[in-house]
């Protein structure tokens, strides 16, 4: 009955010293040459390896070593494997303070001084109380909702965007076509924060950015694929956006000609917004596996039918 975590060797040490010491009744490898493919019950990967469900013959769960998904074919895991999302405070924790500092970095301008410095200009730009920008998010899932307790922290105006009706406290919830109409004229500055599903890819397009005021800014958190790169380029031509923050791209990395290098309104991240932290994300996967054992529900179980 082994836990394998199936990704990089560094960070599986980590995992085995904590797993050593929070759970010793679970036998854990990071190894993946060092142990009899049968005798692996529990599989923690980011990328699936080729052929994970013949190689691995006897799984009970496969834990996603991130918050996202998309990365696992849906269609070839039987619905009878629970394929468990990585839902630990760590992870929540991380994006909450990318996306603070991001949209901190747009309200206090920095990205225009960091440009003004290298123009040696010396040219103050006036910003408003934060309780008058208004942030949208597009997503309200467990990462959504660090975000908006870091943001609310900070006074901003915030509105959320999900597909199913949702209420956060403080928070304006929109859902639906009608309640995406409704909130992105409102919004100076847009997170995305979606999962990656066929119904969101490509939801960050031209129609979007359109009902957007003129000069609002983007920030991707998501997945390279929620972004019409074109559609970008066009709207930070024209002004309709007047900065992009980015931390996933697709393909990543980005090919040495991509335009988004060199693009002096867009600021690349190297799909770091956030990180699972080992210390937090072992209680939470040992919790889980506990709780499998006792034959309760684990926590984050993707639902086939969202797909997240
Ligand atoms: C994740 C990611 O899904 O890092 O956790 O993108």
């Amino acid at each position: 009955m082994t836990f394998l975590y199936h990704a990089d060797s560094e960070r599986g040490a980590e995992w085995a010293t904590l797993f050593a010491e929070r759970a010793p009744e679970i036998a854990f490898e990071y190894r993946p040459d060092e142990i009899d493919p049968d005798s692996v019950r529990f599989l923690a990967v980011w990328n699936p390896p080729a052929n994970m469900l013949q190689r691995y013959r006897n799984l009970e769960a496969i834990f996603s070593l991130g918050a996202g998904v998309d990365q696992f074919d849906l269609g070839v895991i039987p619905a009878s494997l629970p394929l468990v999302r990585m839902v630990e405070p760590g992870i929540a924790q991380g994006m909450a303070e990318y996306v603070s500092l991001s949209v901190m970095l747009l309200h206090r301008h920095f990205l225009d001084y960091a440009e003004q410095q290298r123009q040696h200009i010396w040219r103050i730009k006036r910003f408003h109380p934060a309780s008058r920008l208004r942030v949208g998010i597009l997503g309200a899932g467990v990462l959504a909702q660090a975000v908006i307790a870091m943001m609310r922290s900070f006074g901003f105006s915030l509105g959320v965007w999900s597909r199913s009706q949702k209420t956060i406290e403080g928070v304006d919830c929109y859902h639906g076509e009608e309640g995406l109409n409704t909130l992105l004229p409102t919004c100076e500055i847009l997170v995305c924060l979606v999962p990656l599903t066929p119904e969101t890819c490509g939801i960050l397009n031209s129609a979007l950015f359109s009902k957007l005021p003129q000069g609002a800014a983007l920030i991707n958190c998501g997945r390279g694929q929620h972004l019409v790169q074109e559609d970008l380029l066009d709207a930070l031509a024209t002004g309709q956006i007047s900065r992009a923050i980015l931390d996933v791209i697709e393909p990543e990395p980005p090919s040495k000609e991509h335009p988004f290098w060199q693009h002096d309104k867009i600021f690349l991240t190297p799909h770091t917004a956030s990180m699972t932290q080992p210390d937090t994300a072992v209680d939470v996967v040992i919790a889980n596996i506990r709780r499998h054992r006792a034959g309760e529900t684990m926590i984050g179980i993707v639902d086939r039918s969202s797909l997240y």
